[in-house]
């Protein structure tokens, strides 16, 4: 019986119009339907945290300050990071919380100036050497695997001060530092590093909270970015891989940019074009061919020139940093969340909500012209206008990482998560119906990469997990598994109801074919398809009132364990949909 719906699912994924670097999508019915099977053997299966996100003791020992605990202590913010979710003091609790949702992995970050107070490694705190030491150890007597973050976000605050931040060629030997004293010291233990998280999302969003609205420093800032990363993947694989055995990669996020036509090649084009300028600005020098991307170069230089400035602002790497950026990863980490379908357009595009333009006329990627962002009609909010439930982007973006760059190494979904505005103090919704569905359905379109588009994914991080300091936003943006009580000192945390859910497709490692855990997703999937799951949001978008989260939670569908058959016939006739669609369509 399975193998019908295997053969089912075989067909209908081959019958789907190939887009080449673009997997057509645009077939609903067979885009989403459900998927059953499992993920490959030794799959992770894990949350993701940030240091200021979750940490505190902001001064505790002899930490630094950091530029996040500087902008949080500005009069006008709230220094939320200085006990954040106390994970400082709690470590085991978290660890335990890892263990409780049946899961394998645990990809938090190390805070440079917990190590390293002013940046050099001229003092160590050997406090902080001493905590990060005792979470990986108790990880490993849990059986968890750390995939380890060695920036994220948090400069510190002695080298803005200094140099000026990423801006100043400085850092790159001082990251290198940094790594060298992170894999030297925990390296025996670690096997997965990343260097980077999301570096387009703290050069071109943040800055270094400088004001650069031209472009000029955070170009500069990105530069020296790569080649930090490239020197500590150097770094690894001269000195340490043969006798740690280890693996070095780097985390990019990136919308998935889907064309509005996929026949229409002006779209396509928008598409590419967005894509490189999100995601190839850092990709490419490292999976591509060392340099940026040819279509940023050409538009930066051409949308500078409509200024009058003769100069790019966008550097230049030597042949021989080329060749030294080229193929520094051993995998790549991806962070999505969310997507956009990408048109072309000669008009001039304003950065307003309702035009869901997120990057492109918002100030984040000033150069790229002639493209326009949109979501489709039903996708839901997820708590902040660039996030819009789309769970297929996953599929989508890939499906182009490898066709555009013709990678193939192995690949971690490093952050994947649904967030909601509430007011901290408010009473927790616990019953998360939308994060259930999110997982759910974010899972199942895991599964389908590597089932029907062949892709090597080896590990799925849920962001995040539990309620954390969601940077500028504080504590009012939730995205965890796991509720914490922000009013009450110990930071008390509660597991939500996606907890569970998350935690039994972990322990299942997806969705296999037998089992109760079978009937109970089957029927979630129901469930989370009809309108109800999202309402109102679900037919387009609501203005959300006072930023707070239009959704009211649904009500819970009750959870039975009817016969295992008619969960078959359920994925029978979904299959059977999707085999008839892809048969059918032109
Ligand atoms: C990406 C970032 O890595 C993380 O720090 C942030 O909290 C989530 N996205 C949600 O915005």
């Amino acid at each position: 019986m399975t193998a019908f719906y295997w053969t089912i699912f075989l067909l209908a994924a081959l019958c789907r119009k190939t887009g080449g670097q673009f997997l057509d999508l645009k077939n609903i019915t067979a885009r989403d339907a459900f998927l059953s099977g499992t993920l490959p053997d030794g799959f992770l299966w894990g949350t993701a945290t940030a240091a200021f996100q979750i940490e505190g003791g902001w001064d505790s020992g002899e930490k630094g300050p950091s530029i996040w605990d500087w902008y949080s202590h500005l009069p006008q913010n709230v220094p939320w990071g200085d006990v954040a979710t106390d994970s400082y003091h709690k470590y085991k609790e978290d660890v335990q919380m890892h263990v409780n949702t049946s899961l394998n992995s645990y990809r938090f970050s190390i805070s440079w100036p917990r190590l390293f107070p002013d940046g050099t490694n001229t003092t160590i705190n050997q406090y902080g050497v001493d905590y990060y030491n005792n979470l990986i150890n108790e990880l490993q007597n849990n059986g968890i695997e750390p995939l380890v973050t060695l920036y994220h976000w948090d400069l510190p605050q002695k080298l803005k001060e200094r140099y000026g931040g990423w801006v100043n060629d400085t850092l790159v030997e001082m990251f290198e530092n940094y790594a060298r004293f992170c894999f030297t010291t925990f390296g025996d233990r670690v096997k997965y590093w990343t260097t980077f998280n999301e570096p387009w999302s703290f050069v071109a969003a943040l800055g270094d909270f400088n004001n650069d609205p031209d472009y000029t420093m955070k170009y500069k800032m990105a530069h020296n970015v790569i080649r930090a990363h490239a020197r500590a993947w150097h770094t690894y694989d001269d000195d340490f891989r043969s006798a740690q055995n280890g693996s070095v990669g780097i985390v990019i996020s990136s919308i998935w940019g889907e064309p509005a036509d996929l026949h229409n090649p002006a779209d396509r084009q928008a598409a590419t074009n967005y894509m490189e300028f999100f995601f190839g600005w850092f990709a490419n020098p490292i999976i591509g061919n060392g340099d940026y991307p040819d279509v940023m170069k050409r538009m930066v230089r051409e949308s500078r020139l409509k200024q009058n400035q003769t100069v790019s602002p966008l550097p230049e790497f030597t042949e021989e940093e080329k060749v030294y950026n080229n193929g520094t990863t051993d995998f790549l980490g991806i962070n999505t969340y969310t997507a956009r379908i990408i048109s072309a357009t000669n008009e001039t595009q304003t950065c307003h909500p309702d035009n869901h333009n997120f990057a492109s006329a918002c100030g984040y990627m000033p150069d790229l012209m002639g493209v326009k962002e949109t979501i489709g009609p039903g996708w839901f909010y997820m708590g902040s206008n660039i996030f819009w439930f789309a769970p297929w982007n996953i599929r989508g973006i890939l499906h182009f990482v490898r066709e555009r760059y013709g990678y193939t190494k192995p690949f971690y979904l490093s952050e994947v998560g649904i967030g909601e505005t509430y007011k901290y103090h408010s009473p927790p919704n616990l019953n998360d119906t939308w994060r259930m569905c999110f997982y759910l359905t974010y899972a199942n379109e895991a599964l389908k990469a590597v089932k029907l588009d062949g892709v090597d994914l080896r590990g799925f991080y849920a962001w995040t997990l539990m309620d954390n300091v969601e940077w500028g936003s504080g504590p009012d943006l939730a995205f965890g598994l796991y509720h914490t009580n922000f009013t009450h000192p110990s930071r008390k945390r509660t597991p939500k109801r996606s907890q569970g859910l998350y935690g039994s497709i972990a322990r299942e490692n997806g969705f296999p074919d037998n089992a109760n855990h079978v009937w109970m997703t089957r029927q979630w999937w129901e469930w989370c398809h009809m309108d109800e799951a999202y309402a109102p949001t679900r037919h387009g978008y609501v203005e959300p009132t006072n930023n707070v989260r239009p959704t009211q939670p649904a009500p819970c569908p009750s959870v039975s364990t009817a016969p295992a058959a008619q969960s078959l016939m359920f994925t029978g006739i979904l299959g059977i949909l999707a085999a008839l669609v892809a048969f059918c369509s032109p």
